[in-house]
């Protein structure tokens, strides 16, 4: 049987996500109990793409868990520089560690990875697609922030479009009872129809608005996020687009008092440093849970809990499909040995690794 790996959350019950966010509360509690839980065992970070939290987060998981860890933060440092493509690099490093967290920049890669990985490999991220461990750590956080995970309207705001964090963590709340949506961003910085898909799919309400003002005082969460500079096709682009949404004290003079503000870092300018004060602000705090959401992660994966669902399921192959989306890892000419994959889904098929639909 294939080991499980983490590329996405989507197949985690509610009740198994439960019982990792529990295990993070544990391992936040009592953490000697587990500071030897991965003696002798070796983690490989692969970071095609700069990172600070996710990276460092998962370093000291590991270590904190008795573990060591390997890796490189820039790949132009490795055989990629050479020309080596990622099949070749997952591959020779199934041999050297017993567990890989990769960051990548193509949508799909982590799912095109994990065809070839012979250890559990984890999505640290793959471009603007999903970022499903950072999802865990929102989820920690909400959890024990706001002690609850439904019944909750969530403002999104900011660049909805790339940022792959919100596109995770909108697919795992749509599945929590009388959650809604709010999302707050310019026109071109939208959520993909697919995230759309999967909101209508679960029944989930949201609207789509470009005022953080006018919605602030409905929320009971506020998920600010920084425009994705590195995904714009051009500076001038970007220009366009940042410093529209800024959260400052007087919006918060019109926020619920409960209402918790939660970014997945780094901040650019969208919070004003005096907002850090509040006791609404999370996004320190939350970067904490971070490390501890990413232990309980590493246990798991590594004892290859059965009674969790960490798999996707197997794709369709179709030698005739094409992926739309030109930020997909299928259209990479490295990578011309990645199979057709594809999935139906309510008489539309999707690409197997980034989810675009295709026509
Ligand atoms: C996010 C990411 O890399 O997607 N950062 C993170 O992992 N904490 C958000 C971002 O880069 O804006």
């Amino acid at each position: 049987m294939k080991h499980k790996n983490l590329i996405d959350l989507e197949y985690l019950t509610k009740d198994e996500l439960k019982q990792i966010i529990n295990l993070s509360g544990v391992i936040k509690s009592k953490p000697e109990v587990y500071k030897r839980a991965c003696d002798g065992k070796i983690m490989a970070t692969l970071f095609y793409e700069p990172s600070t939290r996710t990276q460092m987060s998962f370093q000291t998981a590991m270590m904190r868990l008795g573990g060591k860890v390997i890796g490189f933060d820039n790949p132009m440092n490795s055989s990629v520089a050479k020309g080596e493509n990622l099949k070749d690099t997952i591959l020779m490093v199934s041999g050297y560690a017993d567990i890989i967290a990769m960051r990548h920049p193509s949508e799909g890669s982590a799912k095109a990875a994990s065809i070839y990985a012979k250890v559990p490999l984890i999505n640290c991220g793959d471009g603007g697609h999903f970022h499903p461990t950072q999802t865990l750590t929102d989820v920690v956080t909400l959890y024990y922030e706001k002690g609850r995970l439904d019944n909750l309207t969530i403002g999104l705001c900011g660049d909805l479009l790339n940022g792959r964090t919100v596109h995770s963590l909108i697919k795992t709340m749509s599945h929590f009872k009388n959650n809604s949506f709010i999302l707050i961003s310019t026109k071109e910085l939208s959520v993909p129809q697919y995230i759309k898909d999967i909101m209508d799919r679960a029944g989930c309400p949201y609207k789509e608005i470009d005022n953080l003002k006018d919605a602030i005082s409905e929320l009971d969460v506020l998920y600010m996020t920084r425009i994705q500079r590195e995904r714009f096709a051009s500076e001038e682009e970007y220009e366009k687009q940042k410093g529209v949404f800024v959260l400052d004290a007087d919006k918060m003079l019109l926020a619920k008092d409960d209402m918790v503000i939660l970014h997945p870092l780094p901040r650019v300018d969208e919070i004003a440093i005096e907002v850090d004060d509040d006791p609404r602000a999370c996004y320190f705090k939350q970067a904490e849970y971070g490390m501890y959401s990413r232990m309980a992660l590493i246990v798991l994966l590594l004892r290859q809990e059965n009674a969790f669902s960490f798999d996707t399921p197997e794709p369709i192959i179709d030698p005739s499909r094409k992926c739309p989306n030109d930020k997909c890892i299928v259209k990479d000419p490295q990578q011309y040995y990645l199979p057709k994959n594809i999935y139906k889904k309510d008489g539309k098929t999707y690409c197997d690794y980034c989810d675009h639909i295709i026509e």
